[in-house]
């Protein structure tokens, strides 16, 4: 959702923190704000609008200082706009908060603050807590670090603070519970940020701060303890990520870098884990879990958006190969219907960022329920791993375009790797046949490279459909997943509405809308159920439909039917939705991007879904 960023030490604050808001920029961009302390004055510079609006608005001000925050918004309580920009401060002025999270008794605290004479200038449940804080130092007399403590103590929600003060220019204290937040720690000097793109190129040690922990910083000082007042030593860990993963590489887009670096992501998915010679797949993570495995009569996946879709195609290769019942949920209407689970469902739940609200709620119910949790996720030491039994780390690297690319065909490499380790531990798959599948697996990344090649031409083609209104999008089997995703990737970008279906059920309703303004993408491949894909393409072709055919490379009877045809290599069908995406994001992307939009940070959406 939002992002924020801290520093204390002796560099140029500013210049730390803009940078690092444009790293984070993914995770909102209504608003940005910074606060600073120069000479004992703490000076506050915010603006709707993006961090390059808050920069041209900050231009000639006073802008010194080596202390300070900022904050990238993504609005929840209160509409973008000046006014409900982040920092808060406090009725005096001297105290500054940045938030990101959301305080869901905020209403009944204003209404008493309010009652005790507070006045408040924005309409975010930040502000609230800015002036509890405020009130609580002033009425029981104690330092800044306990008045924040004893305020979150009050506080029922999510929340990644930073405060800091004008009376003392020399501290930040920051907490969180279920927002992220990372501490970078430098020589002399401290970094806050909710992920380590903003401290990699100060620092390699970084403390990935806990749920309900409070971190005290001074240039030459860090205390952590909880909000029960407990101390805790720092666990300081080495950053894997390397800078140039946060930097454009020559491409116009961080879509289209990202769309280009799947052969990588799904090798790096893959890599260690699979042994095409010895017909083996290894999963460390789930390990501990072999038994549970064997055993398990049902896998319930849980996802929210290109993650539910993962999770689709994953019900079709885990019952496809590992013969278990597999429910898909999305974790937002799962955790509201009373689901009936018990300690023998395994629950996997499939996130890129490690921090979906619904997806840790559904999480949550499914653990007190006594299942076994496996998480699928992206971000190394997230939220969800953490409090997952165990999992799989997808690898993709960083994913910084809002629109997921690699990391969907990562959770996918994840899943099938998963359903192939199952099937062998009970006993589903022979030897022989996993020899087969794992050499043809171990194939995909250069697949992905050859259908990378179709760019140009799938460039040509979004030509024709820049001013299309709507767009629908057929398969079947994981053909169906794949159609999904491709909707879901054009509506998001291009702001073209789109729809994706089962072929089949075209003539159930959708079929009504084909006429000959109607462009259908079908996912056309050479797999069992390619003779049904041809009935359904005729079906649309006698309606005057315009197709667009993601067909095997060689297919002359497809290519002859439609009237734009893609060709990707041709693949055992348990690997289709690795390839066949591909051409969908291109597609997507280029549409959007001649139609003017802003492809990595579409209107309205944000990288990680930190509220229901
Ligand atoms: C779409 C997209 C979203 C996310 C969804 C879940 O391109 O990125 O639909 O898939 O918000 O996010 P994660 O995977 O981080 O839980």
């Amino acid at each position: 959702m939002c992002g924020i960023v801290g520093y204390i030490g002796q560099r140029n604050a500013w210049e730390v923190i803009i940078k690092g808001l444009h790293r984070l920029e993914y995770r909102g961009y209504d608003s940005a704000g910074v606060a600073l302390i120069n000479q004992d004055q703490l000076n506050i510079y915010k603006k709707a609008g993006k961090v390059s609006d808050l920069e041209n608005f900050s231009d000639g001000k006073n802008i010194k200082g080596a202390i300070g925050m900022g904050h990238t918004r993504w609005a929840t309580h209160g509409a973008p706009s000046d006014r409900n920009s982040h920092p808060h401060t406090s009725g005096d002025g001297k105290l500054a908060i940045i938030h990101n999270g959301i305080i869901e008794n905020y209403a009944t605290l204003k209404e008493e603050l309010i009652s005790r004479g507070h006045h408040f200038n924005s309409d975010t449940d930040t502000e609230v807590l800015i002036h509890l804080i405020e009130e609580i130092q002033q009425q029981e007399q104690v330092d800044l670090l306990e008045a924040v403590r004893l305020s979150l103590n009050e506080v029922i929600g999510a929340y990644a603070i930073v405060v800091m003060s004008e009376d003392h220019p020399d501290q930040l204290i920051a907490a969180r519970k279920g927002s992220p937040m990372v501490i970078g720690v430098g020589d002399g000097e401290y970094f806050i940020a909710s992920d380590a793109s903003p401290i990699v190129e100060y620092t390699k040690n970084v403390i990935y701060l806990k749920d309900k922990e409070i971190a005290f910083l001074k240039r030459d000082e860090l205390l952590i303890k909880t909000i029960d007042n407990v101390v805790h030593s720092p666990y300081i860990q080495e950053l894997e990520l390397k800078l140039e993963m946060l930097e454009k590489g020559g491409f116009d887009h961080f879509m289209l870098k990202e769309i280009f670096e799947q052969p990588r992501s799904i090798y790096d998915c893959m890599r260690g884990r699979i042994y095409p010679n010895e017909g083996k797949v290894q999963l460390g993570g789930v390990k501990e879990y072999v038994e549970k495995l064997k055993n398990v009569d049902r896998i319930i996946i849980v996802a929210c958006g290109t993650s539910w879709h993962a999770g689709l195609v994953g019900e079709y290769l885990i019952e496809e190969y590992a013969r278990i019942p597999v429910e898909v949920e999305y974790a937002s209407e799962f955790r509201y219907r009373n689901p009936i689970i018990s300690e023998k469902d395994i629950v996997i739940a499939i996130s890129q960022s490690g921090e979906t609200a619904d997806t840790m709620a559904a999480i949550e119910l499914a653990k007190e329920k006594g299942a076994t949790i496996f998480g699928i996720c992206n971000v190394v030491g997230s939220s969800i791993p953490r409090i997952s039994h165990a999992g799989i780390y997808t690898h993709a690297g960083p994913e910084i375009g809002v629109a997921s690319t690699k990391a969907f065909t990562a959770q996918v490499t994840a899943l099938t790797l998963f359903a192939f380790y199952v099937a062998q531990q009970r006993g589903k798959i022979t030897e022989s046949q996993l020899i087969t599948y794992l050499t043809e697996l171990e194939t995909i990344p250069s697949l992905v490279e050859t259908a990378l090649k179709s760019n140009e031409l799938i460039k040509k083609i979004a030509e024709h459909f820049i001013d299309s209104r709507n767009c629908l999008f057929l398969g079947r089997g994981s053909g169906f997943p794949v159609a999904l995703e491709g909707a879901l990737k054009l509506k998001e970008i291009s702001y073209i509405h789109a729809e994706g279906y089962p072929a089949a059920e075209m003539k159930h309703g959708p079929i009504a809308l084909i006429d000959e303004e109607m462009p259908v993408i079908f996912i056309a491949t050479k797999n069992s159920s390619y003779e049904k894909v041809i009935s359904n393409i005729q079906e649309v072709k006698a309606r005057k439909g315009v197709v667009i055919a993601i067909v095997t490379e060689g297919d002359i009877t497809v290519k002859n039917m439609v009237d734009y045809s893609i060709e990707i290599p041709d693949t055992n069908e348990a690997f289709l939705p690795l390839i066949a995406t591909i051409p969908l994001q291109l597609l997507s992307y280029h549409i959007a991007v001649m139609r003017g939009c802003n492809v990595d940070q579409p209107r309205n959406l944000a990288k990680s879904v930190t509220v229901e």
